[in-house]
């Protein structure tokens, strides 16, 4: 697990969230396409982000990616702002903005130390974002900072009482990481499991590579690829500290990912992998407001990890 924001900027840098979920050549088909593909496979986001609700407000979007959240934000009428540690997403964001004329600023920032002055919007949306920088509680008291008064925010993390820490993360994928060590298995298990060779690979060289990891190293690589230097987890009650100056704080859980479960993933009902999602998903969705009176700001810690 790195401290390096440095290396958190090039990993992502080198991986736009999604950027490869189409191959298509036309910009156009190329962004429908990841569109498509990414609320099919995560439809719980529409209905966390309520995308339709912030006409003529000012949102803010911490760590906005390729912006296909944003984009939607945008469509809403709502006053756009994304964020992002990396120029490519910047970049990409921007393009898609201009094809689809669609209004809104982006600005490649470390969230940790945000540009905006106080009290500056009156949402903040991120999802997947603050669980891979290593000051979390840095961007959460700046979310504080630059939230007007009774202003709200949703935020997703990963959720540590999950199917995916308990079974998959800390059970499975340990009890089984020494099968990976002949150089024939990330094919053949890649074949058995639909579960792509390259990430298998990756795992395989990085146990080859680095030998005993740490559980807090065990996880970043086991969350968004065997290269990804940091990703946190967090239950109810480190979630609950890292957002405890904020009012009526609320929680919830969604996604199970059938994907992750070869042969018997496709076969079970949608209504048992929804309760399963509610249940124990890998997707902590935290809202919050930010109080009409009290402290302008909190306190930024750069050595507290939840
Ligand atoms: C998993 S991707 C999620 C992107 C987008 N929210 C989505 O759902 O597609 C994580 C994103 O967070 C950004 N990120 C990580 N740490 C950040 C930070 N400290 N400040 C701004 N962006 C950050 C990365 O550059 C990357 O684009």
């Amino acid at each position: 697990m790195t401290e390096n924001i440095g290396e958190v900027r090039e990993f992502w840098d080198s991986h736009p969230c999604q950027s490869d979920l189409s191959d298509a050549n036309d910009r156009r088909i190329y962004f429908d396409e990841i569109e498509r593909k990414r609320y099919a496979h995560e439809p719980h986001i529409p209905v966390i982000a309520q995308f339709e609700n912030y006409h003529g407000k000012d949102v803010l979007e911490i760590g906005c990616g390729i912006s296909t959240d944003g984009l939607q934000f945008a469509r809403g009428g709502a006053c756009y702002t994304g964020y992002d540690l990396t120029p490519a997403a910047i970049a990409t964001a921007k393009e898609r903005f201009a094809l689809y004329g669609a209004a809104g600023r982006f600005e490649n920032v470390n969230c940790e130390h945000m540009p905006a002055p106080d009290e500056s919007f009156d949402h903040i949306y991120s999802f997947g974002v603050i669980h891979h920088s290593p000051n979390t509680e840095a961007i959460v008291a700046e979310m504080y900072r630059v939230l007007r008064p009774g202003g709200t925010f949703c935020v997703m993390i990963y959720n540590r009482s999950s199917i995916n820490y308990y079974v998959e993360i800390m059970f499975l994928r340990r009890l089984f990481r020494y099968m990976l060590l002949p150089s024939f298995m990330p094919k053949l298990l890649s074949r058995i499991t639909g579960f792509p060779e390259w990430k298998l690979q990756g795992h395989r060289d990085v146990m080859l590579s680095q030998g005993a990891l740490t559980k807090e190293q065990w996880i970043s690589i086991n969350t968004d690829g065997p290269d990804c230097p940091l990703a946190k987890v967090y239950n109810r009650r480190e979630a609950g500290e890292l957002f405890h100056a904020f009012q009526d704080v609320r929680m919830e859980a969604h996604f199970f990912d059938r994907t992750h479960w070869p042969v018997i993933g496709k076969r079970l009902p949608d209504g048992f992998c929804q309760w399963l999602g509610r249940r124990w998903g890998w997707h902590r969705v935290v809202y919050g407001t930010k109080p009409l009176t009290g402290a302008a700001s909190i306190g930024r810690s750069s050595a507290g990890r939840s």
